[in-house]
């Protein structure tokens, strides 16, 4: 028997593009690097994680509450965050033919490392290695810091004065209304902030499809704690068991990729993870993946080395997927970043930005999660897709699988037709849904298995004379008959959608 073959990037980008997930961004005038539209079924997929994430953290929770920040920023904001000092990828060009790429990459993609990420060790393995222009074998240039950030200006003056960025992370809008938020919400530490929005960097190699873009969308969490109170977390049994491939920045610094299993608690209490907090969160993560369908086997967490810390952090774990195209990669980066942005802030601004625990005004320290939409959204994908019989389907979970259900009358006629078209305004009430009626039912079904739709819902013979349907399970291909006056909670009780539903309208109080 022949093995299945490896998903191949090109297979993943025709399939998003054919169905209708993702589109690059002005296609008819070919595109523009880093950027990608969102197809019908693409948007209901991001809907339904972005929906999910804000309802299991933020809705759920007693403790976290959301805010909505500016997209174009107080430039003050960066300067304070070290963004626009240490916010830069190096940029190498080639001196013949003008070619510009991110020296890390090209290095990477030569299977060169170098001990750390500054221009003196670049410069110097670019000449010891002999590396040279990919596209032309032309001599590199130096490598020279390139900051991220895009500018615009506000107002109709173009002068530095009027400069403002566009946000490159959610995070700093969190920061800015900290305190505002703690005063008018009465919170008490510990407590988070959640944002989800859009966020620009101008990437010098936008590569893997979605993985690495210009334009993205962040789901994040600052969360706040009394710095004496980092290892007082009352949540912590929840996740105290929970096993995670751990990836040390130790085995990593002796040259080894080999992780340990190890529970959250004896991560936490080997010091290996140095806050209970950030333990938690972790965990936390981990477990939205698997809620949402994520097989947490191809899930691995990897400590960030000295070297590559963000100059905001004390220490840094990845959640990184396994890309049958690409390797290991982070989907999730969840930091301590200690006091250094309230700090910053409070220095940049002359605000305070201490608050009252115990009787005492502290600055609290900061563990945050922090989500990739379109990479989780990749990972989802390429999680799901399978090659069956020679056919694609996509074994979404019912949570967040774009259209939830399928109607279709069993042949093309009009007593049937006409049934299954009110079966269908019905499901459509609750659920996102399509209908067909051409073609044969087998491929219709096979159509709808391959954008991932979980439930196909049949009017055939036996509707007519008792007003019973098929319901046709995508995974297992099994179908039970379900009166018509009992489909909908049926479906809703085999979709799990507690979430969902209780999700709307419900406020987090703290
Ligand atoms: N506030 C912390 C922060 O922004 P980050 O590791 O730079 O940390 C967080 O980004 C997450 O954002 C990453 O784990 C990844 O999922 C996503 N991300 C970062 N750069 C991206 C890019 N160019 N394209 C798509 N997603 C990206």
């Amino acid at each position: 028997m022949q093995a299945a073959r490896a998903l191949t990037l090109e297979d993943l980008t025709s399939f998003c593009v054919r169905r209708g997930f993702f589109f690059p961004s002005g296609r008819i005038y070919g595109g523009l690097r880093g950027f990608y539209d969102y197809g019908p079924l693409g948007a209901e997929l991001r809907k339904e994680v972005l929906d999910d994430w804000w309802y299991y953290f933020v809705r759920r929770r007693v403790d976290v509450v959301g805010i909505h920040g500016c997209i174009i920023t107080h430039p003050k904001t960066w300067e304070a965050s070290g963004h626009v000092e240490a916010f830069f990828d190096y940029l190498v060009t080639c001196t013949k033919c003008g070619k510009e790429y991110r020296a890390d990459h090209l290095l990477e993609d030569l299977g060169i490392k170098v001990p750390a990420l500054s221009a003196e060790a670049i410069s110097s393995a670019i000449k010891e290695k002999g590396v040279r222009c990919p596209e032309c074998g032309g001599e590199l240039g130096e490598p020279v810091p390139f900051n991220l950030m895009f500018s615009t200006y506000v107002g109709p003056k173009r002068t530095k004065a009027n400069e403002a960025y566009l946000r490159p992370e959610t995070a700093q809008l969190i920061f800015l209304n900290f305190r505002d938020v703690y005063y008018t919400v009465g919170a008490k530490l510990p407590f988070g902030i959640a944002q989800v929005g859009t966020v620009f960097r101008n990437e010098i190699s936008p590569r893997g499809f979605l993985f690495r873009l210009r334009e993205f969308t962040q789901m994040e969490i600052e969360y706040f704690v009394n710095p004496k109170k980092l290892d007082e977390c009352p949540f912590f049994d929840e996740v105290a068991q929970m096993k995670a491939k751990i990836l040390t920045a130790e085995a990593q610094e002796a040259g080894s990729e080999q992780h340990s299993v190890l529970t959250l608690q004896e991560a936490w209490e080997s010091g290996l993870v140095k806050t209970k907090w950030h333990a938690y969160w972790i965990g936390e993560s981990l477990k939205w993946l698997g809620r949402i369908g994520i097989n947490l086997e191809r899930v691995r967490v990897r400590e960030h080395v000295k070297s590559e810390l963000a100059h905001y952090a004390v220490q840094t774990f990845d959640i990184e997927y396994y890309f049958p195209f690409m390797g290991w990669k982070e989907i999730i980066g969840i930091s301590n970043r200690g006091d250094y942005d309230l700090r910053r802030h409070q220095e940049y601004s002359g605000k305070s930005m201490a608050v009252e625990d115990d009787g005492e005004a502290v600055i609290p320290h900061v563990i945050e999660p922090s989500f990739g939409l379109e990479r989780v959204l990749l990972a989802l994908i390429v999680d799901a897709y399978k090659v069956v019989g020679g056919r694609p389907i996509l074994s979404l979970h019912p949570r967040v699988a774009p259209i939830k259900v399928a109607v279709f009358p069993i042949v093309d006629k009009p007593e049937f037709t006409k049934k299954a078209w009110s079966v269908y305004v019905a499901v459509k009430e609750h659920f996102t849904a399509i209908y067909e009626e051409k073609g044969t039912i087998g491929r219709r079904y096979y159509d709808a298995d391959e954008i991932g739709v979980p439930f196909a819902v049949t009017v055939d013979g036996r509707t007519l004379e008792d007003d019973t349907v098929t319901v046709r399970f995508r995974d297992t291909k099994e179908q039970i008959r379900v009166p018509i006056s009992e489909l909908i909670p049926t479906l809703k009780r085999l979709m799990g959608r507690e979430g969902v539903d209780r999700g709307s309208g419900a406020g987090a109080g703290i």
